[in-house]
């Protein structure tokens, strides 16, 4: 079984060709962040018009690097949301069509059960595991039961974790997007220079929140004065904000990992996932408090863990193992929360 996989939901436009023994065969992703440089985020109208003007490319690509063609593939699997809408729309109406006329099964993919799931592509392992998914539009810790069984231990409350991120960046004029610039300006910062708030550590739950720790960094910056930020100064204050953001979410996860445990009392693993997953002194804290509590710690490569439709097209054969697959009336979904039975978070963002 080989599977196309299509993802459009945000910035990056990508098409992939995964195998059911796991292996890769290509995965092409072009990112936008070009195009929407100039205005300091995501614009949706633009990157909708530009997943159309790509994707069809793309696609081709992904087939060639496979060394495969439309006949060899066996069903065709699209992000079906949440995400931006105009995105979303462009790459389940091009499954869609590639599904018609091959005659192919259609699959739409929750993008974020498609980051869920990306563990198992890579390290194939086993269910059940708890999932930190942090991103630029989501802060989440979930226990991953199986295929579609999901449940939501931890939340943010506010902003996403990557979007703290990239205001950071923002501020310290280190430029867009923020996660990988404020990572690079930490490294020769002093994270003891500014003490920040530990945003929602100690408190009871698992959810999260940025906003106020966004704030804090703002009114240390303003208490340095007017005049352009000097080197040392954005570098300390990158240091000390990563350094909040690490302990913050150690903090959350390790209350997660008790609740996962009163669950799954044996095995288990937390793996790590979405774009803020890149950040390597994220991942070491991580690994230190997997490893206290006894539980493996899987991080995929960096490339799988930023958005991608390999992860698509794996989630597109774990469910076609199951039997499942879509109807064509399918209408794409702005938000598509992996725990329906969770309630809403305030102020939480739709964008995956
Ligand atoms: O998962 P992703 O590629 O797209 C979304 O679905 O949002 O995540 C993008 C987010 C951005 O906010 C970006 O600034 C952040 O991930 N990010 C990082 C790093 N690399 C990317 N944040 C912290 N450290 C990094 N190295
Ligand atoms: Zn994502």
């Amino acid at each position: 079984m080989i599977v196309l996989g299509i993802e459009t939901s945000c910035d990056e436009t990508s098409a992939a060709v995964v195998a059911a023994d796991r292996t890769i065969l290509s995965n092409v992703v072009f990112s936008q962040i070009a195009d929407h440089r100039p205005y300091g985020g995501v614009v949706p109208e633009i990157a909708a018009r530009a997943h159309l003007k790509h994707l069809p490319s793309l696609i081709r690509q992904a087939l060639d690097e496979a060394g495969l063609g439309l006949d060899d593939i066996s069903a065709v699997a699209a992000t079906g949301g949440p995400g931006l809408i105009g995105g979303v729309m462009v790459g389940v109406m091009v499954a869609k069509a590639i599904a018609a006329v091959r005659g192919l099964p259609f699959l739409a993919v929750n993008h974020l059960e498609g980051h869920a799931l990306t563990a198992r592509l890579t390290d194939d392992l086993p269910f059940p595991y708890l999932l930190l998914l942090v991103s630029g539009g989501h802060s989440q810790l979930l226990s991953v039961e199986g295929v579609g069984r999901y449940r939501r231990l931890g939340t943010t409350i506010d902003d996403a974790v990557g979007e703290a991120f990239d205001k950071v960046a923002k501020m310290l004029g280190l430029g867009y997007p923020g996660g990988p610039l404020v990572e690079r300006a930490a490294c020769d910062g002093d994270p003891r220079r500014f003490d920040l708030p530990r945003p929602m550590a100690g408190r009871p739950g698992c959810d999260f929140s940025f906003s106020g720790l966004k704030t804090a960094v703002r009114q240390r910056l303003d208490a340095l004065g007017p005049g352009p930020l000097s080197e040392r100064d954005a570098a300390d204050l990158a240091a000390s904000f990563q350094a909040a953001v690490a302990d913050s979410i150690a903090d959350r996860t390790g209350r997660a990992i008790a609740l996962f445990r009163e669950a799954h009392p044996r095995g288990g693993a937390l793996v790590v996932a979405g774009g803020v997953a890149a950040n390597a002194m994220l991942r070491d804290r991580l690994t230190t408090t997997a490893a206290a509590a006894g539980l493996p710690f899987v991080a995929p490569p960096s490339k799988l863990c930023t958005d991608n439709a390999a992860m698509i097209a794996w989630a597109g054969i774990e469910r076609l193992h199951l039997g499942l697959q879509d109807d064509l009336g399918f209408a794409p979904r702005p938000r598509w929360p992996l725990d329906p039975s969770a309630s809403p978070a305030i102020g939480a963002g739709v964008k995956a």
